[in-house]
């Protein structure tokens, strides 16, 4: 690395900003060696407290800089943004890491310029503490390389997964992406079901975050099927019996698949 360019610049340090560059310092890069660009001086200057050492450019500055660029911005701000920089990204030719949610890597590199090397990723908020998984798409210009450059930088903030075809991005962004608020409203209906049995809120919430922190790492550890772990607790004539046999009358799995469905199709239509 040359002394002026940077191993990674961030365009828009909010909360996945924030998450990444959290990540890659834990990862062991040095916040010397990483860029961002922050129009709120505020979150700027906090962000350089809790990374002492961390580099703040303007946008294009920080393009013609780096090795791999992340676009962290709201996606209605990236048009204008990715023309801006354009001229930058050409000259400079980092790898992009987008993870505006629902631009594709066409639509991107139709701002950006046709030679650019980008990766898609769609990352959902438990990012934010390192327990997080994205979604990556690599476009065809992207070298095996980049891959590897853009799936550390991702792996520092949980899992990772390649898709081979970006259409499936909209099926990702309505399982993991949107997926943690789905956990979250059974989350408060556990919570409220239970206070109506006679539990107070703190006690309701306690048991059923853990249940279900608990019940996802029995199924992840474990690495069974989760309709058998299911079928374990289940005795016939008992209670767990009873409340599945509500749920499945109640028709609670062609809910879910609607409701899943309804996110990918917004998720089509928000990228256009
Ligand atoms: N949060 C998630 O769970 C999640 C999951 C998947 C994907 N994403 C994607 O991640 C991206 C960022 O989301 P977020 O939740 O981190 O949003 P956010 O907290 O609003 O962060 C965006 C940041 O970018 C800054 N910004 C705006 N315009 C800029 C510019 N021209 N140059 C430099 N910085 C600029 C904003 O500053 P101001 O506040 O001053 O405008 C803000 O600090 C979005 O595209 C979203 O689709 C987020």
């Amino acid at each position: 690395m040359n002394e002026q360019q940077l191993e990674a610049g961030f365009v828009g340090a909010g909360n996945m900003g924030q998450a990444l560059i959290a990540g890659l310092v834990r990862s062991g890069v040095h916040p010397e060696s990483i860029g961002f660009a922050e129009p709120d001086t505020d979150r700027a200057a906090t962000l350089r407290t809790l990374f002492p050492g961390l580099v703040l450019l303007g946008p294009a500055q920080l393009a013609g800089r780096v090795r791999t660029l992340v676009l962290a911005v709201k996606p209605q701000m990236l048009p204008e943004l990715a023309v801006d920089l354009a001229a930058q990204v050409a000259a400079a030719d980092p790898l992009v890491v987008s993870v505006a949610a629902g631009i594709s890597t066409r639509r991107l590199g139709g701002w950006l310029g046709p030679e650019t090397r980008i990766v898609r990723a769609m990352p959902n908020t438990p990012a934010l503490i390192g327990a997080g998984i994205t979604g990556l798409y690599a476009s065809p210009l992207a070298t095996d390389a980049d891959r590897k450059t853009a799936d550390r930088l991702l792996r520092a903030v949980g899992a990772t997964v390649w898709l081979q075809d970006e259409e499936q991005m909209h099926a990702v962004t309505a399982t993991s992406g949107s997926g943690p608020a789905y956990v979250f409203l059974l989350i408060e209906a556990m919570t409220q079901a239970a206070r109506r049995l006679g539990l107070d809120q703190a006690t309701a919430r306690q048991l059923t975050l853990a249940t279900v922190g608990g019940a996802a790492r029995l199924a992840q550890e474990s690495g069974t099927d989760p309709a058998e772990l299911r079928a374990r607790v289940t005795s016939p004539g008992g209670t767990t019996e009873r409340a599945l046999t509500v749920f499945e009358e109640s028709g609670l799995a062609e809910v879910v698949a609607q409701a899943m469905a309804a996110a990918a199709a917004r998720s089509r239509e928000l990228g256009g």
